[in-house]
């Protein structure tokens, strides 16, 4: 397990999440707790949350993360791909996004969110603000695409975990994105739907160290179904709401 820095743990005690990553549950978080209990700025002003940067951004770390994918059989989607799609966006990022598995595109050019989907959640990314290479990490559960973009197996996702779990770890983000509701149930539990999952802050992981988390459409769905566009935005704003608390969190403690 990653060491963490005094100043880290100190952050993440101050934002009352805890000190120390575990690794995510296999199902269930802690769930449906209000924005200000998760980011309450803490006890002293001089504790915050690490902006991920330093020891979580280490290349060799991400060296060996990416190699571990690209290498990876650990189910048959292995065997089948393209191409292994790591994730996209920086690795010294604050926030992350997860979506669900790569798609036809993505498996061609080895890259995530670069098909259809993607461009629309560049669209949306780009209407908040924030880009895409320089404020998020954006990866998926599973690393090899699901022939004919078919939902990934349980089984499949398991086999696949190790590797999101690790990301997280390496990059220790301060809020995450999820999209749609395979990465909602892979990341929270339960079977909720995703409409009962949207309009709250989530913790994921378990115990000492959880990351507080949106989720919300995933931009494939929302493709179908433009008329949810704008319980979308409601979702980026709440996580625009977060990103917010965080920094601030992070300013008071001269971070
Ligand atoms: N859909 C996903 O969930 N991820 C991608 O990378 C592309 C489409």
């Amino acid at each position: 397990m990653m060491q963490w820095s005094a100043s880290q743990q100190r952050a993440w005690a101050a934002l009352n999440l805890g000190p120390v990553w575990e690794p995510l549950p296999r199902s269930g978080s802690r769930e449906a707790v209000q924005p200000n209990e998760v980011l309450r700025q803490g006890a002293t002003a001089s504790q915050a949350l690490s902006p991920g940067g330093s020891s979580s951004d280490s290349p060799a770390g991400w060296a060996e993360l990416r190699a571990r994918v690209a290498d990876c059989r650990d189910c048959p989607l292995g065997h089948q791909r393209k191409q292994a799609v790591f994730g996209s966006g920086s690795t010294a990022a604050r926030w992350a996004i997860v979506g669900e598995a790569p798609g036809a595109e993505e498996d061609e050019r080895g890259e995530a969110f670069v098909g259809q989907a993607g461009r629309l959640l560049d669209a949306m990314l780009a209407s908040m603000g924030w880009s895409r290479t320089k404020d998020f990490f954006i990866t998926n559960v599973l690393k090899c695409r699901p022939p004919g973009n078919r939902t990934p197996a349980p089984t499949e996702v398991a086999a696949c975990a190790r590797h999101l779990q690790a990301q997280l770890r390496q990059l220790e983000p301060l809020a995450l994105l999820i999209l749609g509701r395979v990465a909602a149930v892979h990341l929270l539990g339960g079977s909720a739907p995703l409409a009962h999952l949207r309009e709250r802050i989530h913790l994921v992981g378990s115990n000492a160290r959880e990351i507080p988390a949106v989720v919300t459409f995933h931009p494939a769905y929302l493709l179908r179904s433009p008329q949810d566009k704008a319980k979308a935005w409601e979702d980026l704003n709440r996580f625009a709401a977060l990103q917010d608390r965080a920094t601030e969190a992070l300013r008071c403690a001269g971070l």
